[in-house]
Order: C-alpha cells, then structure tokens, then sequence
C-alpha cells in the first residue's frame, strides 16, 4: 500500500532521549540519558493508599469522562499554589493538561500558522522543538549564555522578522543546560518581548527543584502585562507516569486551548488528576520537592566531581543549582552524534546536543548528562567511562 505522510510530520525525527530507552534495557548500561526523577523518590505508599481511597469513596467520579478544563479541585488546589508563589492574576486561566507537553503543544496549535516564527533558545527542548516543528513553524535560534539568553540576539531577531508568534524559553534550571536566566535578563526579556508586541511562552518544569543558590522570580510574575503564558507540570515533582501538566494564561489564550485538547484527546484522565488532588490534599508536597531535590543536589555534587576528574581539562561543563541536567562541550570538532553512539557502546547512555538544536544542520560537539537517575555507585563509572571515550579521539 503506497502513502505519503503529511508535509508537516515528514521530517520530524523521534526524540533521540527516547530512542535511547531502547538502549537502557541492555544489561550493566548505565543511563544519563533520561529526563526523569530519581525513581527511589516516588511516593509509591502514599499513591497506593490514595488510590484505594479513591476506589472506595468515588470510584464513579474517577472511571467517568470528566470536563476539558480539568478536574476542579486540581484546579484550584494547582492555583493556590501558584498564587502563593505570585505567579498568575486574574485574568488568567489555568487548564490541566495531559503533562506540560500537551499545553506547549496546545498553544503552538491555537496560535501557529504555517510559517509563523517562533524564537528558540540554543540548546531547547527537543519535546517542544518538534511541537513546533510539527505545526511548520519557523524556529529562530537565540543562544543560552551562562545567565540565560542572549537578550541583543533576541531584540535583532525580532527585529528582524515579524512573523515571530512568541518567544520559547525554559528560564530556571533549563532542559538541556541547567542554565538559570539571571533576573536583569528576565526583566530584559519582558521589556523587548513587550515592544515587540510577542507573547513569551515560559516552559517551568524543573523551578522548583533548586539544591543551591537563590530563587529568582518566575517571567510570570513580573508579568504585568499579559504576555506571559505559563506552563507547569507535576511530572518532576511528583511523578511523570501520571501525565499532569497545566497551563496558565490569558483567558481567551486558555479558552482556545481547550477547544483544541478536546479536538487531541477531550480531558486528562481523571484518575491520574484524582490521585495529583488527594495527593496535594494530604501530603505535603514542598516536603517531597525538597526531598527530591536534596538528592538531585547530591547526585549533581558527585557528577560534577568526578567530570573534573575524569574528563580533560578542556571539556566545559555547567554548574546547575536546580534541575536534573548539566550540558557538556567537547570543545573540539568532534561530532557529538558520533559521540554518544560511542558512549552508548561502552554502556553509557548519554544525549547528544543535537537533539536540542532549534537548526538541525549545525554540527554540535555539545551533550546532555542527566545526573538524578543514575545509582551513586554508577555515577563514578559512567562518568568515567565517557571521560576514556574522550580520550580515545587523542588531542
Ligand atoms: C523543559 C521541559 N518542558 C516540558 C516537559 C514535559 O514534561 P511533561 O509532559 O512530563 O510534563 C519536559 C519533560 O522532559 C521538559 O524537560
């Protein structure tokens, strides 16, 4: 039978990080290449038994289709949260989507025309790269510098072309680098984003898992004028399987994306958005972000030690203070690809920088390490390990 897919899926490669998980079965493989929690800090008894209550108290509200908008205590419970942290006014709106995925997706549907543009960070994030790609959006490559985007870059790229929609940036603890925009540039960012009259889409998974430094306010709340929209996600704090994400926005920006999610699959599952709710109910849930993150900055200490060990003194690496990634160069004209099939050989997973690159045709000898799943005792292997691969290109 002879098809051709649609022009705008064609070219979209799967993500390279899930690819990888067909790798991660083999025996003795150590993995840095995942983007998830460290699995031992699942709440696994506290969702066991709230999952039982739901089944005994109301199972029918759990197994029945439920609204678009999401289930209504999550909605306010993940509201209150929000405001006590300012972010939001009222006049936003918050759906609950299936992962924060969904609602980047949901807002490149409700607002991209074919060709619009919208402004990247290099590195980004490969799940909204192809979300945007998928929707024939023109992606514009703004780089990431130690204390977040090149703001100059950004302004002249605006500039430049007006069909840019809105501008994408994972400002705290970022997907891949673990760079955290300093606060001047956010101010900086909603001041060129205004005069330009572009929407800023602020991708915050990973804010509040900070092990060091000082917390610096969300884009969203020193939003006063509307042009932030804002997604979230109880993945990384909680537990990605159960796909709960949400967006914060502009009514009549929320308003479409629920016309679209009920288009893509009409609510996120009750049950999952049930349990996220009693959870919130019962539990303290800043306990377990800051037990996670305890150990995420545990887990970075160590990583980061043994890359200054192993790895040549010529390979630069990030110093996270959040998150669960660091972002390595190879300085040198090695293709980063090539690299982390090598690696992968040796049993390391790692992801290579190419994935996370807005313009596919750049070369790139840059990687991702993710450093919250990998045991302690592997860490020194793994790291090790890729350290031998480097030196086995010679100088
Ligand atoms: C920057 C960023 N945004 C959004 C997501 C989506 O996460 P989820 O759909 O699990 O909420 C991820 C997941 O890795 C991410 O790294």
């Amino acid at each position: 039978m002879d098809f051709t897919f649609a022009q705008r899926v064609k070219d979209l490669k799967g993500s390279a990080i899930r690819e990888s998980f067909k790798a991660l079965s083999r025996p003795g493989m150590i993995s840095f290449a995942g983007g998830m929690p460290d699995p031992s800090t699942y709440p696994v008894e506290e969702i066991n038994t709230i999952a039982n209550e739901i089944f005994s108290e109301t199972p029918i509200t759990a197994l029945q289709y439920g609204i678009t908008e999401g289930y209504a205590p999550l909605i306010e419970q993940t509201r209150k949260r929000l405001s006590n942290a300012k972010i939001g006014s009222e006049d936003d709106s918050l759906i609950i989507t299936s992962g924060g995925q969904q609602a980047i997706e949901l807002i490149t549907k409700a607002l991209i025309n074919e060709g619009d543009g919208i402004a990247c960070e290099v590195p980004s994030f490969i799940g909204a790269l192809n979300a945007f790609r998928s929707y024939n959006a023109r992606l514009y490559s703004v780089p990431v510098e130690d204390d977040g985007m090149n703001i100059d870059i950004l302004d002249k790229t605006l500039s430049e072309n007006k069909n840019i929609k809105f501008i994408y940036t994972i400002p705290t603890f970022q997907n891949p680098s673990g760079i955290t925009m300093s606060l001047e540039k956010r101010k900086q960012l909603l001041d060129v984003a205004k005069r330009h009259n572009v929407l800023i889409l602020e991708d915050n998974p990973y804010g509040e898992l900070r092990f060091a430094g000082k917390d610096v306010p969300t884009l969203k709340s020193l939003d006063n004028d509307g042009i932030v929209m804002y997604v979230g996600s109880y993945s990384k704090i909680l537990a990605p399987g159960l796909r709960v994400g949400f967006l914060l926005a502009q009514k009549d920006i929320v308003e479409k994306a629920v016309v679209c999610k009920q288009v893509s699959d009409v609510h996120t599952g009750v049950l999952s958005q049930m349990i996220v709710s009693k959870y919130l109910e019962k539990y303290d849930i800043n306990e377990q972000i800051k037990k996670s993150a305890n150990l995420n900055g545990k887990k970075c200490a160590l990583m980061l030690k043994f890359i200054d060990k192993y790895f040549p003194s010529d390979v630069s690496r990030t110093s996270p203070e959040g998150g669960l990634f660091l972002w390595c160069d190879l300085g040198r004209d090695i293709d980063s690809i090539e690299f982390a099939a090598k690696c992968v050989e040796k049993n390391v997973a790692i992801v290579s920088g190419a994935s996370a690159m807005p313009d596919t045709s750049k070369k790139t000898s840059t990687f991702r390490l993710n450093f919250s799943m990998a045991s302690e005792e592997k860490l020194e292997l793994g790291i090790k390990t890729i350290g031998d691969v480097i030196r086995s290109y010679g100088r």
